[in-house]
């Protein structure tokens, strides 16, 4: 349905909502590409607020697209660990090894979308914030200010929501100042135009939104119907020797965290009987939620694909969530047994 507004309207009281209401964020603080890059990917997956620590340490270890390109894959994992969806972390580095081969930062929005990780959504945003081209951003807070705004119903996961959605996007485009136009609607979405309990009161666009005008706010956007979250126990064993705990490195070519180390299980260690439980944590990856259990073992004679690690040596090391969670469990509960003897 197409939206019937004063566009150039819209565009004013959105930029004048967004210059006074706008976070102070790292990476807004000049238009470096490579910056708004790496903002844009770690925020692909995760929210603002938990990005940010990752986002400024990441900086601080690599604070150039050289220094990435160069890195030592452990040390990018290291700095990525925690983040998840860890192909976003070799992508930026290919990417990079790319950027410097070329000989700068590519500055139109097709060699951008070239880039090894860089999709439709990443390349309009830095095309538009870094270099102002007129390329609208889609992301899930945008599909949902638009659907509102035009009080549309279309899927908005949907081939037709893509393109319905990608017209409004487009037709509302403010072409003086793109990247900040593209901000503000993800601002919007992420403070005001909320997936639950929208903050119309509060919101800059509230006489432009027809589903608000519908009362259709709470219903919009329409979304397919996401399957069931699956619940599962895990057993991981906890094998210590000395000051050596026993891991397992995930090989190159797996295609869940490659390089990554973890805890056995069963299935790495057969025939391992766990002696006595230190505590267990729950841990999603998409459609799953994890319990897992730890559980202590005696030393086996054959450690199999596993190894014997340094415990010391562990921080320096791309450890993967859930066994990064296990050994702060351990070592919480090693620190609260000390304290009670
Ligand atoms: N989410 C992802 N990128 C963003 C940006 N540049 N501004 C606001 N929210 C965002």
């Amino acid at each position: 349905m197409p939206l019937e507004t004063d566009v150039p309207q819209l565009q004013r009281r959105l930029l004048e909502w967004f210059d006074a209401a706008k976070r102070d964020l790292p990476w807004r603080r000049d238009r470096d590409p490579y910056r708004v890059w790496v903002s844009e990917i770690m925020l692909q997956q995760t929210r603002v607020t938990a990005a940010l620590p990752y986002y400024e340490r990441f900086m601080a270890r690599f604070p150039s697209i050289k220094a990435l390109a160069e890195a030592p894959e452990a040390d990018l994992l290291a700095h990525w660990a925690g983040l998840g969806y860890y192909y976003r972390a070799r992508n930026l580095q290919r990417a990079a090894q790319q950027v410097s081969a070329a000989g700068g930062f590519p500055r139109t929005h097709q060699a951008i979308l070239a880039l090894s990780g860089v999709g439709d959504y990443t390349a309009a945003a830095i095309a538009s914030i870094c270099f102002s081209l007129p390329h609208a951003v889609l992301d899930g807070n945008v599909y949902r200010v638009l659907s509102r705004l035009a009080n549309d119903p279309t899927e908005i996961s949907s081939t037709a929501g893509k393109r319905v959605f990608g017209e409004v996007a487009a037709k509302l485009l403010n072409p003086d100042r793109p990247g900040d136009h593209n901000q503000a609607l993800m601002e919007l979405g992420a403070t005001v135009c909320l997936p639950r309990n929208p903050q119309c009161l509060l919101c800059p666009l509230a006489a432009f939104c027809e589903a608000r005008a519908a009362g259709t706010q709470d219903q919009l956007p329409r979304k397919r119907r996401v399957p069931k979250i699956v619940r599962e126990e895990r057993t991981l064993f906890w094998v210590e020797r000395g000051n050596h705990l026993l891991l397992w490195q995930r090989p190159a070519g797996s295609q869940l965290m490659p390089g990554f180390w973890e805890l056995p299980e069963a299935e790495q260690l057969d025939g391992l009987s766990g002696t006595s439980e230190l505590g267990s944590f729950r841990h999603g990856i998409t459609f799953h939620d994890y319990l897992f259990r730890i559980v202590t073992a005696a030393p086996p004679a054959d450690t199999g694909v596993a190894a014997w690690v340094n415990i010391g040596t562990l921080d320096g090391l791309p450890l993967s969530t859930v066994a990064k969670k296990a050994v702060t469990l351990v070592e919480r509960s090693v620190k609260r047994g000390a304290a009670t003897l």
